[in-house]
């Protein structure tokens, strides 16, 4: 793979919200990152940075902050433009499963801060193919490029009608990256979770075309058997898979399902 180049960066930060869909042309070149980084895998070689002071931190801080100083995916996202690490996640999903191809439209759910939606918008290449990104999530973020930004919360009564108004029409990929903040209660976070996947999967069977992809993020165990056998009696194949940039350490997986039948289960 050719490196790609740097691209200039994006931060999350405020923007006007309350659910309008926010559409990000062509003209601003802020937020995505200069060249697909197809493949990208950035390896774990690298100089090791230690955290120089601990006074005032907690350990849990000092942690956190040893494993993002020295994390070859943070490094890697900052390099090339991306506002995540998490968009090597979906590098490798997409590279693994060929879900993203110019032309798709891409409903983008739990975007913030937009690591898997510059991901999409550079894939998809909807300024010149027609494609979409529609991306929502409950926390604002500034606009990219190429991409549709709703800010609301999934679960919130508007948000199908929403994103079905950005949309236009059926969609090829829907993909759920949704995580509630962790409480730490294992079964509670997992729930959660859970619930999110129901939703975001609800959401899927009403909109996505024939043949298209669902991906969501699950919890280790993969998805509960309800939602899992539901998904199968939609898709045609269905995968758990944890990509290359998730962490070993975490219990997060993604049920990616692909070949959408259209079947109507009620
Ligand atoms: C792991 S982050 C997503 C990272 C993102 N895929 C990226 O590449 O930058 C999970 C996101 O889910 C969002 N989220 C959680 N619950 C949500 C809900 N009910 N509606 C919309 N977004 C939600 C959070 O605000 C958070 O931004």
């Amino acid at each position: 793979m050719t490196p790609p180049r740097k691209g200039p960066r994006g931060k999350a930060a405020k923007s006007g919200g309350s659910g309008k869909a926010a559409k990000s042309g062509g003209s601003g070149k802020a937020a995505k990152p200069a060249k697909s980084a197809k493949n990208a895998s950035p390896g774990g070689r690298g100089i090791t940075v230690r955290v120089k002071t601990a006074k005032g931190r907690k350990i849990s801080s000092i942690r956190w902050l040893d494993r993002q100083l020295n994390d070859p995916y943070v490094r890697e996202a900052e390099r090339l433009g991306y506002r995540s690490r998490a968009a090597f996640k979906l590098i490798g999903l997409d590279d693994r499963f060929n879900l993203l191809a110019p032309g798709r439209r891409v409903v983008d759910l739990g975007a913030a801060p937009g690591g898997w939606t510059q991901v999409a918008v550079e894939r998809v290449r909807p300024e010149t193919t027609g494609g979409q990104v529609i991306a929502l999530d409950l926390t604002p973020i500034d606009p990219i490029p190429g991409s549709t930004f709703i800010n609301l919360d999934f679960l919130a009564d508007e948000a199908p009608d929403a994103l079905k108004a950005a949309l236009g029409g059926p969609a090829d990929v829907v993909m759920s990256d949704m995580a509630s903040p962790a409480i730490g209660h294992t079964k509670t976070d997992h729930l959660r979770i859970v619930a999110l996947c129901e939703v975001a999967f609800a959401f899927a069977a009403e909109v996505l075309a024939p043949d298209g992809a669902f991906i969501a993020k699950v919890l280790q165990g993969g998805a509960e058997n309800d939602l899992l056998t539901a998904v199968k009696q939609q898709f045609a194949k269905v995968h758990h898979a944890k990509p290359p940039a998730s962490r070993s350490d975490s219990a997060e997986m993604y049920l990616v399902a692909t070949g959408f039948r259209a079947v109507k289960t009620d």
